[in-house]
């Protein structure tokens, strides 16, 4: 683990194709949270930053990316998604250092994003309008057109993928995307600026300004010059980026987290479901919008789950991400502190088991043991709120109608999974559960670049990934045209 693999400029913002310095001449710190020490200085992006970004970005729709069609965009696109896998090992470097995710789980980060360039920029020439049959004398058509600039506000725990899913599919569109990272994780959002640059992506198209929520993040939501504006990150920060759009009447895209379960019947096969109900539990260490933190269980098959699960806690290995353990640190010591305070809460709760950290894990690192309760009320608050650490609760339930009441009963819904093998139940509780997506006998925890993913209620609203994603960053105009 090393500086040696940030080739690009951590002090500088990439506006108009070129790193540029920030008019606030101040850095922040980015800290490695496997060991808690400091890697690099990044530039403190400012309000004046995003001004210039919007502007660079107007500037490129005026110009040749302005005019470029589907396919040379396709191409672009295509080109960078292979700069991406030629560079695997150092973006996967980069992202385990920066974020603490295992170097697998990275290294999977680096060929999703891939992936969305890949996908994006084969789909966006089938991104077509329909004609209308209409009165006598009339041909009506449709038209997809690009917003213009978008503004994209990402969190820390995926930021690759969060980028591929976004950014990639604005600019798929013809937008011209504005990019602020998370002031914890930016590293990533930085070497792709670079290799979009290499990739021959026009000035201006894209346009990367690091910094703080509350500054860069909040100028970037509140500048009239923006069209569409996608946040993925924490219900408060989304409720007031949606009020920041409000102001001017620009739509949102919110991806806000949930609390989601995964549903398991006296007829499922729960040695098959045993990997998914854990996994999707401690993957990126619980730092998953789409994680997995309740697991319902049918009193028959009950105290099976809890033992066969229990027992793959008891050996979840936590350490540094380039150890490639199961489990790494958290993003940050504030995150630690937030986790704790809900294992705090958590006392007096059966605990199932717990998973070890490695003796030779640095004691500056994030580190929590991730924790598995059981025998938890559904209104218990650790079966409510999102927690965003390694814990999983297990909720006991004795018929279909109170699993479901117990599913959708939190003020989120981002994903659900049923594990039965009753085809008509799988059908039934696809409909029933409140869940932008709905898992039958598997649980895909952020994967699917093919696979429209968002939410409801507190979860959010609007849909990224899939072909959604490319009607979500573009919008329809009806042309009517009279001709007698
Ligand atoms: P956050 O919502 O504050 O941060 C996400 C992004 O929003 C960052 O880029 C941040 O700089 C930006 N931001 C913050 N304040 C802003 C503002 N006023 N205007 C514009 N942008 C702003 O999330 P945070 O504080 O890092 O994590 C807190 C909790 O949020 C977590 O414990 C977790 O529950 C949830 N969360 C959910 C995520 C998801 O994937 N759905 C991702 C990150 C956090
Ligand atoms: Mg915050």
């Amino acid at each position: 683990m090393s500086s040696e693999d940030i080739w690009f400029d951590t002090r500088r913002c990439f506006i108009g194709g070129a790193w540029v310095e920030s008019d606030s001449g101040e850095d922040l710190e980015l800290t490695n949270p496997s060991n808690g020490k400091i890697i690099c200085s990044i530039v403190r992006g400012n309000t004046a930053d995003i001004e210039r970004a919007v502007t660079a970005a107007s500037k490129a729709l005026e110009d040749s990316w302005g005019r470029m069609t589907a396919p040379e965009r396709g191409r672009i696109l295509f080109r960078l998604g292979q700069l991406v896998l030629d560079n695997t090992e150092t973006l996967a470097r980069l992202e385990a250092m920066d974020v603490g995710k295992p170097l697998t789980q990275a290294r999977a980060d680096v060929i999703a994003l891939a992936r969305y360039l890949e996908f994006y920029g084969g789909a966006v020439d089938k991104v077509h309008g329909e004609t209308i049959p209409y009165l006598d004398g009339y041909t009506v058509y449709t038209l997809r057109e690009r917003h213009g600039v978008t503004g994209h506000i990402i969190p820390w725990n995926y930021p690759m993928q969060i980028i591929g899913r976004s950014v990639g599919a604005a600019l798929a569109m013809g937008n011209a995307a504005v990019l602020k990272p998370a002031e914890e994780a930016c590293l990533t959002a930085l070497a792709f600026a670079d290799l979009a640059r290499q990739a021959g992506l026009p000035a201006g198209a894209l346009n990367v300004v690091p910094g703080l929520g509350a500054e860069a993040g909040a100028a970037l939501t509140q500048h009239p010059g923006v069209q569409h504006i996608s946040f993925t990150g924490s219900v408060g920060v989304g409720k007031l980026i949606q009020a920041a759009a409000a102001q001017n009447v620009v739509p949102v895209t919110l991806e806000l987290g949930g609390k989601s379960p995964q549903l398991v019947f006296e007829d499922a096969d729960v040695e098959k479901a045993l990997p998914f109900l854990v996994n999707a539990g401690i993957q990126n260490a619980g730092q998953t919008c789409s994680a997995s933190s309740r697991i319902l269980v049918h009193s028959s098959r009950y105290d099976e789950v809890v033992s066969k699960m229990a027992a793959r806690y008891r050996n979840l290995q936590v350490g540094p991400a380039m150890d490639d353990l199961d489990v790494g640190p958290l993003i940050s010591q504030r995150q630690k502190t937030i986790v704790e305070g809900f294992l705090e809460r958590g006392k007096g709760l059966e605990v199932a088991a717990e998973g070890d950290i490695t003796s030779d894990a640095p004691s500056d690192g994030a580190y929590v043991r991730p924790t598995l309760y059981s025998g938890v009320s559904p209104d218990h608050v650790l079966a409510q709120q999102e927690i965003f650490g390694p814990v999983q609760v297990i909720i006991p339930f004795s018929d279909e109608e109170e699993a479901v009441r117990i599913a959708n009963g939190t003020p989120f819904g981002l994903v659900a999974s049923v594990w039965s093998d009753s085809g008509a139940r799988q059908m039934r509780l696809a409909k029933k559960l409140r869940a932008g997506q709905v898992f039958l006998n598997n649980y895909g925890a952020g994967g699917g670049v093919e696979l429209p993913f968002g939410g409801a209620g507190l979860s959010g609203h609007g849909r990224e990934k899939g072909f959604e994603a490319l009607y979500g960053f573009s919008t329809l105009k009806t042309v009517a045209a009279h001709h007698g």
